[in-house]
């Protein structure tokens, strides 16, 4: 029976999460057709299903599909992973207007992309899949000057071996990351890279976002006192798949699951104690049915919340129309 849980905080929604919804949930109450989402807006099943029953949205992986939708938009939102260059330029061809729910801390990444292409330098890009959104993305701003790096361990399908990579120029190298990333990993890599290219530049601000590095750290204080982690995440998520791995290393034990309903799969033979934390796309009530779920089973039950909340808010995305107007 489980008599203790310790709560990770941070967990949860990220300010880059609850402004993409917000973004979408905004567009679908104001625009006059059905809104259209470009991929889904964030890595969770159950915030894709809300959205689109609750609020009629649909979410493409091709912009091509929309004038193919029953109720065809004229506004697509862009997820909170971001787009390259060629995805907004379609947009355009398309006669799209656009909200842009990409993170802040996304385009800082691209930024750095952009500016460090156009002074000839070739980008090590560290990402954990040549498939995933947001690495996509930070290679369209300089497909031809951009090789994406695996951290250890995690190479192939498209990501190169740290130790092996081959580079056309060593004295013009800069290395960038993707946001989600395992921290000690990351630093791991950006070392044997430093290791054999002494001139690697290495961008003064890291490109992990705090949202990641906290819930790791949360993840990381807990482990040691709990005999199982639950991780609340879906398969895609990627911050949200470096903390199950991270308390699957750290505790032995640990399982993921997307809401109560899995807990039936899930064999907590011999724990006591858990440690419970969520990918910052995943939606809180999801958790609180966890832990409503292990109360109905022991009425005392001690739930501990550890840690701190994080207190960062990101400005509202704006529609931009096909004139180049804005509309908040
Ligand atoms: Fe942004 Fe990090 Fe969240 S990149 S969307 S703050 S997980």
């Amino acid at each position: 029976m489980i008599e203790r849980i310790h709560l990770a905080k941070p967990r949860g929604f990220c300010a880059g999460v609850v402004m993409a919804i917000q973004a979408v949930e905004q567009a679908a109450d104001h625009e006059r057709q059905p809104v259209t989402v470009y991929h889904s807006i964030v890595h969770n099943h159950t915030v894709v299903d809300r959205l689109e029953r609750g609020k009629g949205v649909s979410f493409v992986e091709d912009l091509q599909e929309i004038p193919l939708l029953p109720h065809s938009t004229d506004t697509v939102v862009f997820s909170a992973h971001g787009v390259s260059p060629a995805i907004r330029e379609q947009a355009r061809t398309l006669g799209l207007a656009t909200v842009d729910a990409t993170c802040p801390l996304v385009t800082k990444v691209h930024t750095e992309a952009k500016k460090y292409a156009a002074e000839g330098y070739t980008i090590l890009l560290i990402g954990d899949s040549a498939r995933h959104q947001e690495v996509i993305g930070t290679q369209g701003e300089a497909p031809e000057q951009t090789i994406l790096i695996g951290v250890q361990g995690k190479v192939g399908g498209g990501l190169h071996d740290p130790r092996t990579v081959q580079v056309p120029d060593p004295e013009r190298l800069v290395v960038l990351t993707q946001t989600t990333l395992n921290v000690d990993d990351t630093r791991e890599t950006v070392a044997i890279l430093k290791r054999r290219f002494p001139a690697l530049v290495v961008p003064p601000s890291e490109d992990l976002c705090y949202a990641t590095k906290n819930r790791q750290d949360a993840v990381k204080a807990i482990a040691p006192q709990v005999d199982a982690f639950l991780v609340l995440t879906s398969t895609h998520s990627s911050n949200g798949m470096r903390l199950l791995e991270l308390s699957r290393d750290l505790c032995g034990r640990a399982e993921r699951l997307e809401t109560a309903a899995d807990l039936a799969h899930i064999d907590l033979t011999g724990v006591t104690s858990i440690g419970i934390t969520s990918a910052a796309s995943t939606p809180d009530d999801l958790v609180q049915e966890v832990v409503a779920h292990f109360r109905a089973l022991n009425p005392a039950l001690e739930v501990i919340e550890q840690g701190e909340w994080e207190n960062i808010k990101f400005r509202p995305a704006k529609k931009v129309n096909l004139d180049g107007s804005q509309e908040a």
